[in-house]
């Protein structure tokens, strides 16, 4: 089932949302692969989606350091961007011998990853950063947006 990018995933910080707003496109890309399943487009859209992923899990731990948010928070934040690269961990020893299983397991990790840390964990982390002036964040989406459209990528929220 495909995720659909809206409000209620906006944090307001204009680096968390783009991030969020990629994984939640390499999420549907997995849920669309997943429809006629090949192994290679399956493995090469799980190395995407890994290498992104601790992309971003570094970028949010370098943030709340930056602006050395609460440490419970700061912890909490970590321990839950390990457990989640331990299962990525997990899977991806299965990802050769069983592509289609391990990529339908994936694709239920990320979703319980985007509702259980994404939109609890991670608006947390982003109340306790600095304000961005919410017109900035308002232009920075709209100028994104129509970047990804004219890519044609994106566009469905
Ligand atoms: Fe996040």
């Amino acid at each position: 089932m495909l995720i659909h990018w809206g409000q209620r995933f906006e944090t307001g910080i204009t680096e968390i949302d783009r991030e969020h707003r990629h994984l939640v496109d390499l999420t549907n890309s997995l849920s669309a692969s997943l429809e006629k399943p090949e192994p290679h487009i399956l493995q090469s859209v799980f190395m995407q989606l890994a290498g992104y992923i601790c992309h971003h899990l570094v970028s949010e731990e370098t943030l709340a350091a930056h602006h050395r948010v609460d440490a419970a928070l700061q912890q909490r934040l970590q321990q839950e961007h390990q457990a989640f690269v331990a299962e990525i961990g997990r899977l991806q020893k299965k990802m050769e011998s069983d592509p289609v299983h391990t990529a339908q397991a994936l694709q239920a990790c990320l979703t319980d990853f985007i509702n259980h840390h994404v939109l609890v964990t991670d608006f947390e982390l982003a109340a306790a950063l600095p304000k961005e002036h919410p017109q900035r964040h308002h232009e920075a989406s709209e100028a994104e947006h129509r970047v990804r459209t004219l890519h044609g990528v994106g566009g469905k929220s």
